[in-house]
């Protein structure tokens, strides 16, 4: 039986799902979160779905043990990878949220016709946008394009510059995405790079993200369950499997502020 004063447990391949961590920590200020961004196998969007699961059920598992009361996949690649495997092993011990449903539910709230979306290799082959969007609106089209160079390169703090907008515009120039009404960010790594996506566009396009939902769902499934917590009373704790400076340095523009990043040999 889970208690409210447990951590939550938050993941992705890499420091990109500090971007949900973020807006968690502001949408429940009472909530403690533990990190890991699995920075050994990064990224994710080009590993195979077996590969990943294999990753995901461990760091779980290892979150369990730090006794969160929820896991949150912060990672598309590996929410629609792992997260049916995750409730399969763990459904008794803790509540999971992932980042494609609460996106997909976004959507369809909203009248749109049409919409693209742009994620790693992993999260568009899985098809499970296309599958999602038909159940919730089956007359919306969707248009999916990967785009694997932009998580490495965010990672990198490779944004707002010349040779990511380069990167960007060529992928946005994809011709199936000249009247889409919206764009759906699907990978926790791409809210960095949005203003660059919504300058791109010379129509009106509504960019959304899972950063906010995300935190919204956290919050109603918590409320739900009666395990909100009432008063914080520890720090954050952020692991990483890998660790090197640059991720340490990188890991401001995704949380908003300095962090100490803690390295965790879990493999
Ligand atoms: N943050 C991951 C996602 O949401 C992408 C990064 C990766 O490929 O590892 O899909």
């Amino acid at each position: 039986m889970a208690l409210a004063s447990q951590p939550i447990g938050v993941f992705d391949s890499g420091i990109g799902g500090l971007t949900v961590a973020n807006a968690i920590v502001k949408k429940l200020p009472n909530e403690e979160i533990i990190y890991f961004g699995d920075t050994a196998h990064l990224p994710y969007g080009d590993k195979s779905a077996d590969a990943i699961r294999y990753y995901c059920l461990r760091i779980s598992k290892f979150l369990l043990d730090q006794g969160c009361k929820m896991i949150v996949v912060a990672c598309n690649s590996a929410s629609s990878a792992a997260y049916d495997v995750l409730l399969d092993f763990f459904r008794e011990q803790a509540l999971f949220v992932n980042v494609v449903d609460p996106l997909v539910g976004a959507v369809a709230k909203k009248g749109f016709d049409r919409v693209g979306v742009i994620a790693t290799k992993a999260t568009i082959q899985s098809g499970i946008y296309h599958k999602q969007l038909h159940r919730v609106r089956p007359s919306l089209e969707v248009e999916s394009l990967a785009t694997p160079l932009l998580a490495p390169m965010i990672e990198e703090g490779f944004v707002h510059n010349q040779a990511s907008r380069a990167i960007l515009d060529t992928y946005l120039a994809h011709p199936g995405f000249s009247d889409i009404e919206a764009l759906l960010l699907a990978c926790t790594h791409y809210p960095l790079i949005r203003q660059d996506i919504e300058d791109y566009f010379t129509h009106p396009v509504e960019v959304l993200d899972s950063t906010l939902v995300v935190a919204e769902e956290v919050a109603q499934k918590l409320g739900d369950n009666g395990l909100l917590n009432p008063q914080k009373r520890h720090p954050h704790r952020f692991y990483v499997s890998d660790y090197t400076q640059s991720f340490e340095e990188t890991t401001r523009l995704f949380y908003g502020e300095a962090i100490q990043l803690e390295h965790y040999q879990i493999w």
